[in-house]
C-alpha cells in the first residue's frame, strides 16, 4: 500500500473510533444547525481533529479541505486533503447505523489515494490511481448490469434545494418504470462505494460538496465504473451533481435524466 494511503487509512480508523465510541453514548451527542435540515455534532468535529492531527503528524506541510473547519493551504500547496469526518451525520444523531468517514487526497487537483471507512460494519474501502479498489483489502467491481432493466439504484433527496425537486421527482419516478428498486439510505459516499462493489448497479444525486464525493468518486472509477455529471460531462466536482454506475447503466440513467431536467441541471 502506498505511504500516503496507509496514512489515509490510519486517518479513517483513528476518526471511526472517535465515531463507534460515540454512538455507545448517545446522550453525549450534541447537535448544532449549520441550516435547515443540515446538522453537525460534537462527534463530526472530534473525528475531524482526529483525522487531520494524523495527516498533520506524517505530512505537516499538507493543506486540508475539511467539511467542519474548511479550507487551509499548506506551505506545499500540491497536496490537498479533502474530508469527510462523518458523512451521515443525520443517521448517526438518530442510531441509524449507517455513516461512514471519507478521505480523498489530491495531488495538483487529481484525487490520488482514496479511502471509506464505515466504523459500524468495519467495511474499509480503497483506491490509489492506477490501483484498483479494494473492500477490506480484496479488490472490487462495479456490477456487469447490461441496461437499466431490474437494476437497484440509490440516491438522496435534495433537502438543501427543494425547488429542484419537482423535477428531481420526475426523474425518480422515471428511473423507478424501468429499475427494480430505489434506496435512500442518507451517505453520500457509501452509496458511492456501494455501487464500486456492486451491492447497488446506480447512484445519482445533487447538490454536494467535495468532501462528500471525492474519495468515492475514484474508488468507483478504481472498480471499474463510471462517474459523471447529469448531462453525462465531467462537471461533477463543480456542480455537485453526480451519476455512478457501470457504463450502460450511467446511459440509461443520463437518457431518462435528460428528458425530465431542465437544462440549468444537466451539468
Ligand atoms: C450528507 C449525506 C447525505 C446526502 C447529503 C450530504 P453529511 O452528508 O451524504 O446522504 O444526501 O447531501 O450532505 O452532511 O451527513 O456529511
Ligand atoms: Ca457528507
Ligand atoms: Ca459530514
Amino acid at each position: 500500500m502506498h505511504a500516503m494511503l496507509n496514512i489515509a487509512v490510519r486517518a479513517a480508523r483513528a476518526a471511526g473510533r472517535v465515531i463507534s465510541k460515540a454512538s455507545e453514548n448517545p446522550q453525549h451527542i450534541e447537535v448544532t444547525t449549520k441550516s435547515l435540515n443540515d446538522f453537525v455534532t460534537n462527534v463530526d468535529k472530534a473525528a475531524e481533529d482526529a483525522i487531520i492531527s494524523t495527516i498533520h503528524k506524517s505530512y505537516p506541510r499538507h493543506g486540508i479541505l475539511a467539511e467542519e473547519s474548511g479550507a487551509k493551504v499548506g506551505d506545499d500547496a500540491d497536496y490537498q486533503w479533502i474530508i469527510d469526518p462523518l458523512d451521515g451525520t443525520t443517521n448517526f444523531m438518530r442510531g441509524i447505523p449507517h455513516f461512514c468517514v471519507s478521505i480523498a487526497l489530491a495531488v495538483k487537483g487529481v484525487v490520488q489515494h482514496a479511502v471509506v471507512y464505515d466504523p459500524m460494519r468495519d467495511e474499509l474501502f480503497t483506491a490509489s490511481r492506477g490501483g484498483g479498489a479494494q473492500l477490506n483489502g480484496y479488490r472490487i467491481r462495479v456490477s456487469n448490469a447490461k441496461s437499466l432493466e431490474g437494476t437497484l439504484i440509490a440516491t438522496g433527496f435534495p433537502f438543501r434545494m427543494k425547488h429542484i425537486l419537482p423535477d428531481y421527482l420526475k426523474v425518480v419516478s422515471s428511473l423507478c418504470e424501468e429499475a427494480a428498486d430505489i434506496r435512500r439510505a442518507g451517505s453520500a459516499a457509501l452509496d458511492l462505494v456501494y455501487v464500486a462493489c456492486g451491492r447497488l448497479d446506480g447512484y445519482f444525486e445533487a447538490g454536494l460538496h467535495q468532501w462528500d464525493t471525492a474519495a468515492g468518486d475514484l474508488i468507483v472509477r478504481e472498480a471499474g465504473g463510471m462517474v459523471t455529471d447529469f448531462g453525462g460531462g465531467t462537471n461533477q466536482a463543480k456542480s455537485g451533481n453526480i451519476v455512478a454506475g457501470n457504463q450502460k447503466v450511467i446511459q440509461g440513467m443520463l437518457n431518462r435524466m435528460r428528458k425530465e431536467l431542465p437544462k440549468s441541471l444537466q451539468n
